[in-house]
């Protein structure tokens, strides 16, 4: 495993747009704009393109305004570090190009050995696709990202496009005397830096954690004019309304710069609150006024189309997914699910003219349990 302290490059920025990112085993990496050409230097393992668009925004940022990270010990390069290497990042695309809908879109889901045991939550997640209305084809557009080897063979054992990402190289210990978070706790960040190395691809994604049912197509109520739009715990009323608590386990993203510089941001920002997982310093951070000098346009899901157990739509004709979110425990979780899947079965096979009566979920059922005793 390789030394922290190698892992931590400081990066200095000038007000010009050089940005030098030195590592303490001695190389320099520069990045150098003249005339919209880039030069690279020495470079280590980066995602050139999507590294120089990086730094060149927040160099913009950073001339413009105070020093959004100022409260921060300091903004290291460690930020920047993309998870792969340049052929994992092409291994990556290449799998992200056979998935994409046509316009540079893919679902994205992470897998761990946990959820992808034989008859666990990956299948249920898999099924719901098959028995959702209008959502089969969706398939043909989700990449797994796996994180452990038997996740990844679970997965390519029942679908057709997986991902392996290589956690080996992951430095957990340099981090922990860093942030004192546990490596779980860097698992979670990990999607965060994920999905920002799928940003600067070029990409739209939406991501869904694996413990969601997909019951119909959630595209027909993505806010068309939005950059970032994510489900809520509880929904509020409002769309706009930052005080909605939203949930990190479904969101839809495009990419562009300003969704860039806000995952870049939303990562960074762990350090000023450690121990924290993505969602809770989303929550933080949500009215930073770095994010609206960021400009980017965040909007919250109804959970009348995008629910979960801790509000679930009253609306069967309108939900698509429901996220098995205020449950602890990974049986309550299946259970549940597989509850769900059972409603919408029983709903689907009514005739026309009762779909529109009102009806009730059996959920949360062993999840409301649970969740009175959420583990030590
Ligand atoms: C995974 O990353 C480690 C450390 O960066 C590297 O040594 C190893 O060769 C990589 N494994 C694969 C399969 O690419
Ligand atoms: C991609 O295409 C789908 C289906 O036509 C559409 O609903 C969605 O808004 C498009 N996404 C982007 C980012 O244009
Ligand atoms: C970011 O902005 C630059 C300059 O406006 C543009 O050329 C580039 O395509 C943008 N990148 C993305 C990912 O939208
Ligand atoms: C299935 O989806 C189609 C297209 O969105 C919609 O018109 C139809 O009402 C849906 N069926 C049910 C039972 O919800
Ligand atoms: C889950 O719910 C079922 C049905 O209500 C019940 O029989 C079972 O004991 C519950 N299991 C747990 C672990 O709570």
């Amino acid at each position: 495993m390789e030394n922290s302290a190698e892992n931590t490059q400081q990066l200095k920025m000038s007000k010009s747009s050089t940005a030098i990112i030195s590592g303490s085993s001695g190389e320099n990496i520069q990045l150098r704009s003249s005339g919209g050409n880039l030069q690279l230097i020495n470079q280590r393992n980066a995602i050139v393109i999507g590294l120089f668009v990086g730094v060149a925004v927040s160099c913009l940022f950073l001339y413009h305004s105070v020093n959004p990270f100022e409260f921060l010990p300091s903004y290291s390069a460690y930020d920047f570090v993309p998870l792969f290497t340049k052929s994992e990042a092409a291994s990556l695309e290449g799998i992200l190009k056979r998935a994409e809908m046509k316009n540079k879109t893919v679902i994205i889901t992470t897998l761990s050995q946990a959820w992808a045991e034989p008859n666990s939550i990956f299948d249920v997640f898999l099924q719901s696709f098959r028995m959702g209305n209008g959502t089969r084809e969706l398939l043909n557009h989700l990449v797994v990202v796996s994180l452990d080897p038997k996740a990844h063979n679970h997965c390519i054992s029942s679908h057709p496009h997986c991902y392996a990402l290589n956690t080996s190289g992951l430095d957990f210990s340099g981090s922990e005397k860093y942030f004192m978070t546990s490596e779980y706790l860097e698992m979670m960040w990990i999607r965060i830096r994920l999905l920002t190395n799928i940003l600067q691809l070029g990409y739209n994604f939406v991501f869904t954690d694996a413990d969601i049912v997909w019951l119909q197509n959630p595209f027909q109520h993505f806010f068309p004019d939005a950059d970032f739009q994510i489900a809520c715990d509880r929904y509020l009323g409002n769309p706009y309304d930052l005080q909605n608590s939203p949930n990190g386990g479904f969101n839809y993203v495009k990419s562009n710069n300003r969704t860039i510089e806000f995952y870049r941001y939303w990562y960074a920002s762990r350090r000023s609150h450690p121990g924290l997982h993505d969602q809770d310093v989303l929550n933080k951070i949500k009215f930073h006024p770095y994010i609206k000098e960021i400009g980017i346009k965040i909007m919250f899901l109804d959970t009348k189309y995008i629910a979960g157990f801790c509000e679930v739509s009253r609306d069967f004709n309108a939900v698509c997914t429901m996220h098995a979110n205020c449950c602890f425990g990974l049986q309550a979780k299946i259970r549940d699910l597989k509850l769900a899947l059972q409603d919408w079965k029983t709903f689907m096979q009514l005739p026309p003219n009762e779909k529109s009566l009102q009806r009730s979920w059996s959920v949360p059922n062993n999840c409301s349990l649970s969740a009175f005793h959420p583990p030590p």
